[in-house]
């Protein structure tokens, strides 16, 4: 069998982090007999310099026509004073939006033998951490209307109908096949949009009876992370406060090196990306946590490829590496053995 994948390395320590997944799919795919065709596109920061676009029209195409996207990381210092609409993020935006990707899962799992890294006290993080943040990616502040006037700007918070029963949906659908818990997060005390948000959601919530719902407000939910986050199982929030919400969820696994992602629309395209940004101030210094882009290769060989034991393999032989003491710096603790982000995919690699 053969695939289409779309690769974009992006910016700071994007090529490196993608460099170690692409040696773990090399090893998954002699093992499970299948080809990855790959294209190599430019978005973000290296796309403005060569082409003059975070998002040159070639890459959104190879990525149209591919079975699935993968990306590094983009942005950098050196590109921040550009407007806003021609910064390096803005390209990563447009190609979510694009491509029709409106539901982003970010898997929040504290290996065990990551507690030590976790900032918070083990009788708080409990046994088994596994928060999974459903975020919309493609409407919210981000996307509405963006005004800049001399002595004042503004970004329109706005959602549609359509835009939150299709992501609810995702939410409930997953919820469905996990513990059956779901928070909707929001500031229904504050804002409009998200009193039409809870809503909606609370509509879509008649087809899922099976399903717990709650709603939190976002600082509680901020709050309920820290103290008690073992008792979230799916969380559904909107663009904002989702990516907010999913760093502070990274952290509690230890790294925001460690958390991967699914960016996946109504088909089975899908763009598989780490949470983390582009790290700047430790690219090409061989120091980068290549887990997060890694775990990702596993979500899309799950979510677009249809591999969930080639899927399962590569987060059995992370487990492993880990259980075997390799750590990046990022989430280093005593007694173990420091790696770099190539060696760290090296242990993968033979994992498997
Ligand atoms: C993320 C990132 C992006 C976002 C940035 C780089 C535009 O923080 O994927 O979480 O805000 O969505
Ligand atoms: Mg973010």
């Amino acid at each position: 069998m053969n695939f289409k994948i779309a690769l974009i390395k992006g910016d700071g320590i994007g090529p490196e982090i993608v460099d170690g997944a692409l040696k773990v799919l090399e090893a998954v795919q002699k093992k499970h007999d299948f080809v990855l065709e790959y294209t190599e596109v430019l978005a973000g920061g290296i796309a403005i310099d060569r082409k003059g676009s975070p998002l040159p029209q070639e890459t959104i195409d190879v990525c149209k026509a591919s079975d699935a996207v993968i990306l590094g990381a983009l942005g950098g210092p050196q590109w921040d004073n550009l407007p806003g609409d021609q910064r390096p993020e803005a390209g990563l935006l447009e190609l979510r939006k694009s491509l029709g990707l409106f539901a982003n899962l970010r898997p929040a799992i504290l290996f065990d033998e990551l507690k030590d890294a976790s900032p918070l006290k083990p009788e708080i993080i409990g046994e088994g951490l596994d928060v999974l943040v459903v975020r919309e990616l493609t409407g919210d502040v981000y996307f509405g209307e963006k005004v800049k006037e001399d002595n004042a700007a503004w970004d329109k918070m706005i959602y549609t109908r359509p835009e939150v029963e299709r992501i609810a949906r995702v939410a409930f659908e997953i919820a469905r096949n996990r513990k059956k818990i779901l928070t909707s997060v929001d500031k229904a005390n504050v804002l409009e949009v998200s009193r039409f948000w809870r809503s909606v959601v609370l509509e879509v919530a008649q087809e899922y009876p099976d399903v717990t719902l709650n709603h939190l407000y976002v600082d509680n939910a901020a709050m309920q992370l820290v103290i008690n986050p073992a008792q979230f199982d799916v969380i559904l929030t909107g663009n904002l406060f989702g990516d907010i919400l999913s760093d502070e969820a990274s952290m509690i696994t230890g790294s925001i090196g460690m958390l991967p992602s699914a960016s996946l629309g109504e088909g089975t395209l899908g763009m598989y990306e780490p949470i983390h940004g582009s790290a700047p101030d430790i690219a090409g210094q061989d120091k980068a946590n290549p887990l997060a882009t890694i775990l990702s290769m596993a979500m899309m060989l799950r979510y677009s490829l249809n591999m969930e034991k080639a899927a399962l393999e590569i987060e059995n032989a992370v487990r492993k590496a880990l259980q075997q003491g390799y750590r990046t710096v990022d989430i280093m603790s005593p007694g173990m053995k420091v790696v770099g982000c190539e060696e760290m995919a090296n242990r993968v690699v033979e994992n498997l």
